[in-house]
This record gives C-alpha cells, structure tokens and sequence, in this order.
C-alpha cells in the first residue's frame, strides 16, 4: 500500500509574511493529520522562516522548487542541494514544465539535477507530462517515455523507488483544465509500467506517481480514488490554506 503525498508547489507566490500567514491558518486546520504525507515547497526566500515554523511539525516536510546540479563555486543566483540542507529541506521539486519550458531544462539537466539530489539525500519530485499538441499527435507514451528514460539515466533501483514522480499534462496546469480521472490514470499507469522496465517490477509498485494540473477540493478525491494515482502536486489551489487542508483531507481519506 502506498502512502499518498500531497504536495503544494508555491511557484513565485507568497513573500515571508504571506507564508507566515498561510501556515497560521494551515497548522490550524490540518491539525494531527497523518494519513498522507504532506510537502510545502516554497520560494527560496520563505525557505528559513516556513523551516522555522514547521521544525515541531514530524507530519509536514519542506521541499525547493529548483535546484543547482553543481556542488559549489561560481554560479551566480543558484542554491546548491547542500545548501537546501542547511534548511532542512527533504524534497526538491525538478523537471517542472515551466523550468522546461521557460529555463530551457532538457531532459539530460534535469537528469543532472535528479541525480545530484539523490547525492545529498534530497528526495526529488520529478515532473513529466504532455503538452496539448503532443497529446492531440496521439503522442503521450512516447513523450512520458523519453522524459522518463532521459530524466532517470544511469540511477540505481533504490534511488528510483525513492524518487516521487508528477504526472502533470502540461495543458492542465493553471488552467482550470483537469485530466479525467480515466486519462489520468491511463498515465500513470504507463508511467508505472515504465518504471518497472527501467528499473523493476518491486521498484514500479512501491514508487509513488502524483497527479498534478488544476487539482481543487471538489476533483481531488476523484482522481486519487484512481488505482496509479498517489497523491497530488498542487499549485492554485495550495496558495489558500483552506482548500490545501481540504485537498490533503481528500486524499488521507482515500482507500
Ligand atoms: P495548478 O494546480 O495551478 O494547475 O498547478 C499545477 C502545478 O504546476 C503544480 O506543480
């Protein structure tokens, strides 16, 4: 049985106050919940104080949302995976379709950036899926495929079953757009099938494979009610304590 975990991805929202403020109404409302595993993954900036404020929580983890594959040296406005340890960050949210298509991250970066995680015990969050075009060109396997080959080159079995992966069609993000339940789970089924061929069957049944893309309260239960689908990375939607509390409670509540 795998354990869902639901994660919020901030993107470039919320200074420190405004995360303070989130996380007063949040630890509120989520209380003593444990039956999903919680990740907050705020700017770098809100890194320090959301660490902070969470140090007493054991059922909360801090994620980045990027990271440096470099160790060390002279490369200007990049964090390394040790300085996010210095935080106690655990999860490093990599491969995201905006750093795709924005910072022009390859697979072969992302790769780089996967495997230096796992290098300094950060666990990574590693995002695939579709654009629209490629999913209207029947093209959806084939895209998972490659992101998927690409992204996780030359890792070990242990190192892949503790990588969590998001699925998010690139055409749902923001957009109000949600996958069906059924084109959901269709992909995370093949991603699964995918995983046992690059690494094996064991390392395909325990890793966990989130839904990401116009996740809210009212659809999340639905989609992670879906045999593949292990919890959620949530963007809008995490930016109100409220609805995250609502999404987590959805997904603790599910089978
Ligand atoms: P939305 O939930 O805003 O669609 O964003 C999804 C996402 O990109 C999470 O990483």
């Amino acid at each position: 049985m795998r354990k869902k975990i639901i994660a919020a991805n901030w993107k470039m929202n919320l200074t420190i106050g405004e995360a303070e403020a989130f996380l007063d109404t949040f630890l509120l409302e989520i209380g003593e919940e444990s039956g999903a595993d919680i990740v907050i993954a705020p700017a770098f900036t809100a890194l320090s104080k959301v660490a902070e404020r969470l140090s007493k929580s054991s059922t909360i983890k801090l994620a980045a949302q990027n990271m440096s594959f470099e160790k060390s040296g002279a490369f200007t406005g990049e964090v390394s995976a040790a300085m996010l340890r210095d935080l106690y960050v655990r999860y490093v949210i990599l491969g995201h379709s905006e750093r795709r298509t924005l910072f022009g991250e390859t697979d072969e970066i992302v790769n780089k950036k996967v495997r230096a995680a796992h290098e300094a015990s950060l666990k990574p969050i590693l995002c695939v899926g579709e654009t629209l075009a490629e999913r209207d060109a029947d093209r959806v396997e084939e895209v998972l495929e490659t992101q998927l080959r690409g992204s996780l080159a030359g890792m070990n079995s242990k190192e892949i079953a503790e990588t969590v992966i998001a699925y998010e069609p690139v055409w749902a993000i923001g957009t109000g757009r949600v996958a069906s339940p059924e084109q959901a789970q269709a992909a995370h089924a093949f991603i699964r099938k995918t995983i046992a061929l690059i690494a094996d069957p064991s390392v395909a049944e325990k890793i966990r494979i989130q839904y990401g893309g116009s996740v809210k309260p009212d659809n999340a239960k639905t989609l992670m009610s879906q045999p593949d689908i292990d919890g959620a990375l949530v963007g809008g939607a995490s930016l109100d304590p409220r609805a995250f509390t609502e999404i987590v409670k959805a997904a603790a509540s599910c089978e």
